[in-house]
């Protein structure tokens, strides 16, 4: 498999061909996804709740989102490493959009940052894509606008919601934006939104008219199941492998069943001897 780029991604939309985008962060899982031929991995601020148990992304820092990118990088060769900026990080002016953007890149190796909004964050995706920083756009469910929507809700029901929905994609488009995602946005909504755009749309909560999906691991691979989303497919249960292999270990611990004469390394007798 080649490098996918940000180009890659416009390329896809036009050949019609589906991008896979997922949630990692951290090296060993990179390195799982990146070998399994994800295109995209996006180092997503959900960190704030799948890596640090908060309840929501609010919380979650650039250092924090730093340190996560960095560990990613490491581990993939060919997929494209999209860093999440944190609630505030690009909120206050162009210039700390601009700075914080290029952290993810210098500092991280990212090769693209996220950033939620439409109108109101123009002149900062404007500014950082100046910097020639490959920016994906985010709108519909944004979750740093929890207090705002009153909770995490389905976007665009409305006429008003809808069109305005359309025009902020339109314009992330004309600004240069390569990719958006559209987050708990209704189906059709969202196909239209495709239809109309030559950059991809990528789905979370948004039906199969996107170009690409995107889902956060620890939920594809049920991880949690606490809280399981309408919008979520679970591929596999490992809270119950996990479950199963910890408790077998704590048993085998107990029992002196684990660790075996294979697991373990060896010394001369005469050695040991001269120690008694
Ligand atoms: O932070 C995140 O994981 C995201 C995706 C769910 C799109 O923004």
């Amino acid at each position: 498999m080649s490098k996918v780029t940000a180009m890659t991604f416009i390329e896809r939309k036009k050949n019609h061909e589906k991008i896979t985008v997922l949630t990692a962060y951290d090296y060993s899982m990179a390195k799982l996804l990146d070998e399994n031929g994800v295109d995209c991995l996006l180092v997503g601020d959900s960190l704030g709740m799948t890596m640090l148990g908060y309840e929501d992304t609010l919380a979650v820092t650039m250092d924090d989102m730093i340190h996560h990118t960095k560990a990613v990088k490491r581990g993939v060769k060919n997929a494209l490493v999209v860093a999440d900026m944190p609630f505030l990080s690009y909120h206050i002016s162009d210039e700390g959009a601009v700075i914080n953007a290029g952290r993810f890149i210098k500092e991280a190796g990212a090769h693209a940052v996220k950033l939620e909004g439409g109108y109101q964050v123009k002149s900062k995706i404007e500014a950082i894509i100046a910097a020639q920083i490959p920016v994906m756009g985010h709108l519909g469910l944004t979750p740093q606008s929890v207090n705002m929507f009153g909770g995490f809700k389905v976007q665009g029901k409305t006429e008003q919601q809808a069109r305005k929905l359309i025009d902020e994609a339109k314009m992330l488009e004309e600004i240069g934006c390569f990719a958006i995602v559209l987050e708990c946005v209704p189906e059709k909504l969202a196909r239209l939104v495709s239809e109309q755009l030559s950059i991809p749309t990528i789905g979370i909560g948004a039906g199969a008219g996107c170009d690409g999906q995107v889902l956060v691991i620890q939920d594809l691979l049920g991880m949690n199941k606490d809280f399981v989303p309408k919008f979520v497919k679970t591929y596999a249960d490992l809270s119950s492998v996990i479950g199963s292999a910890v408790k077998a270990y704590c048993e085998e611990v107990k029992t002196g069943a684990f660790p075996e004469e294979k697991h373990t390394f060896k010394i001369d007798d005469e050695i040991i001897n001269k120690l008694y």
